[in-house]
């Protein structure tokens, strides 16, 4: 029998009017991946850029709620675009705005790639250096979709500092090198325990799958962000750590992160400007 002849792939672009597009992720639920996107979008806002998320948890959209934005009804352009929320300098789109609270999204790879692709392509994102994509646990099918709709400038992996989360964050790890997404960096997420009354900290967890994770893998340990209580409260306050508590020790590993981030998509506009 003959083999079919290798099909040439379809170029990935990015949605008009974004510059790049970053991946948050990691195998388990959790960890801090919301978390992080959320104030790395902020923090990138903060630092003058132009700022996007993306809401790709479409099992658990709870971005909504991080930014304070639950109640806000995406309308219909005459274009056909869809209007995102605006919150704290950053523009969002979430399946959250679309369902009913509370009810779940069931729905096989063919649909979930179509919504993917609609949400990265057909919100008025206008224009965007950086747009954050919040992914859900695991590897799955949004992440494949995401991967394989746009090029993806990097990924930022979050894992907690136990080792025993390793494993999930190693698969996670796997999954971007084969689909050719460089990996900027890990994030230690709920390390050292920061007291909410004398806010000393303290260390509760064994801790270091970051740092091990980064020397296995050859990439950079981006932040360690401590187990806050106040990181909890500004999620549920919708008003993100960064601008919450800025001069919170979390706070500053955010921004660290940020920064880092930023130097990446530098160096990235560089190469593809030098050609
Ligand atoms: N550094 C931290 N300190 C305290 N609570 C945190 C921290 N990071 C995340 N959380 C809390 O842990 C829960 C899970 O975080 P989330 O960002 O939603 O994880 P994921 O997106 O990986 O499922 C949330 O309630 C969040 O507020
Ligand atoms: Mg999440």
């Amino acid at each position: 029998m003959q083999k079919p002849e290798p099909q040439p792939q379809p170029e990935k672009s990015l949605p008009e009017g974004v510059r790049h597009i970053v991946a948050v992720g990691a195998g388990k639920g959790g960890v801090g991946k919301s978390t992080v996107a959320v104030n790395l979008a902020v923090a990138l806002a903060g630092a003058g850029l132009q700022a996007g998320l993306l809401d790709a948890d479409v099992y658990g959209p709870n971005l909504p709620q991080m930014l304070g934005v639950q109640n806000h009804v995406p309308k219909l352009g005459d274009d056909g675009k869809i209007e995102p929320a605006e919150a704290h300098g950053v523009r969002l789109m979430s399946m959250g705005f679309l369902l009913e609270p509370d009810s779940p999204v069931i729905w096989r790879g063919p649909l979930l790639h179509g919504a993917m692709n609609q949400f990265l392509r057909d919100v008025r994102w206008g224009g965007l250096d950086v747009l954050v994509v919040d992914l859900p646990p695991g590897t799955g099918d949004v992440q494949l979709s995401v991967a394989q709709s746009v090029p993806l400038a990097g990924a930022v992996i979050v894992t907690t500092p136990q080792s025993i989360a390793l494993s999930d964050v190693m698969k996670a790890a796997a999954m971007f090198r084969k689909l050719e997404v460089p990996i900027f960096g890990v994030v230690e997420n709920m390390g050292d325990f920061v007291c909410p009354h004398c806010r000393k900290s303290s260390r509760v967890f064994a801790h270091g799958a970051g740092r091990s994770f980064a020397q296995k893998y050859g990439v950079p340990l981006l932040g360690e962000i401590p187990l806050d209580p106040a990181v909890c409260s500004a999620g549920e306050d919708g008003k993100p750590l960064c601008l919450a508590h800025p001069e919170s020790a979390s706070a500053k590993a955010l921004r660290g992160l940020a920064r880092a981030v930023a130097a990446r998509l530098d160096a990235a506009t560089a190469k593809r400007q030098g050609g």
